[in-house]
């Protein structure tokens, strides 16, 4: 998509937008059900599928262009950081899963950077968000991340990101949604592919199993970008354009199920 067109789909859901604050995938979907009702008669679109595909993006972008995983530690990666290779090179490493960086759950521990999150660019402009993720800082040349890549990733960062610390209480990582609610939707969605009990499928290993269960508990901020957006590489489905108290919902469910 050439810069035109991007500007002029970004101008037209982002005027959309301004008057929900802030700016949300949920409230670009109530402005067009609003003037669906007005009568316009909406065409076809793929701006849902490209903010959910940023989201997995901002994941793992070399699983979901299925490109081979950078082998260098990324030159802007902290020294005193734990991490080393490609790791290193995935936005949610630098800037965490609740997309608050150092202010954030990744202010201490294992994954402590102490770089700061990506909450200041939503609603902003995704074409300068785009200048922001090719800077000499981030390195992400068009050899390394195909222009259509970042330009989804910007749509993520604008429209896409979830106020995490507003679901999951942060000291007792305990979703605040509905667990009869949520339930409703997992076993009808998710459990087609994870069964009732989500133990269908292991993200560990035979002797540390995961389940989403596991994860929910574990890491809740992870488990909600992956509801939202779905697993790099795979055929997971993105309930991006959902209210999101369903996709909280949906996490406080995961966590009632087994964890091993
Ligand atoms: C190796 C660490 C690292 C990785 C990986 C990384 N970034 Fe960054 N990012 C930074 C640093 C450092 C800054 C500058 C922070 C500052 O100005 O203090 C930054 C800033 C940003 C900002 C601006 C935030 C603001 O409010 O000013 C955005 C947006 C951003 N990064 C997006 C991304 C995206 C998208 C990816 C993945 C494609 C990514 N970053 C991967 C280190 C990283
Ligand atoms: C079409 C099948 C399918 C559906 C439907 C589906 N998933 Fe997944 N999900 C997968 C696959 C495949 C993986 C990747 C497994 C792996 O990494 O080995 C995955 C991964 C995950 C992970 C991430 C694990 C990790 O490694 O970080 C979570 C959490 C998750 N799913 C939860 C859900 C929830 C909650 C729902 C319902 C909203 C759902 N999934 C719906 C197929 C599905």
């Amino acid at each position: 998509m050439g810069r035109a067109a991007l500007t002029l789909l970004l101008a037209a859901a982002l005027a959309a937008a301004v008057f929900w604050s802030p700016t949300t995938v949920s409230s670009l979907t109530k402005e067009s059900d609003e003037r669906e009702a007005a009568g316009a008669k909406p065409g076809p679109t793929d701006l849902w599928f490209k903010i959910a595909r940023g989201g997995r993006l901002y994941d793992n972008w070399y699983a979901e262009i299925e490109s081979p995983p950078p082998e260098e530690t990324h030159p802007a990666y902290p020294a005193e950081g734990k991490k080393r290779g490609a790791d290193t090179w995935r936005c949610k490493e630098c800037h965490g899963w609740d997309y608050m960086g150092r202010d954030g759950d990744y202010g201490s521990g294992a994954h402590y950077t102490g770089i700061k999150g990506v909450r200041g660019v939503r609603g902003i402009d995704p074409w300068l968000i785009r200048d922001i993720i090719m800077d000499e800082t981030h390195g992400y040349t068009e050899a390394i991340l195909p222009r259509s890549a970042v330009e989804k990733l910007a749509l993520f960062l604008s429209l896409g990101q979830a106020d995490m610390d507003k679901y999951i209480d942060r000291r007792t990582r305990t979703a605040r949604g509905s667990v009869a609610r949520g339930g409703a939707f997992f076993q009808t969605v998710c459990g087609v592919c994870h069964g009732l009990d989500g133990r269908a499928i292991n993200f560990g290993s035979a002797d540390d199993p995961e389940y989403v269960g596991t994860l929910a508990r574990k890491n809740p901020w992870q488990s909600l970008h992956k509801i939202r957006c779905g697993q790099p590489g795979f055929g997971m489905v993105a309930l991006t354009v959902l209210d999101i108290q369903y996709q909280v919902d949906i996490l406080a469910y995961s966590q009632t199920l087994p964890t091993e």
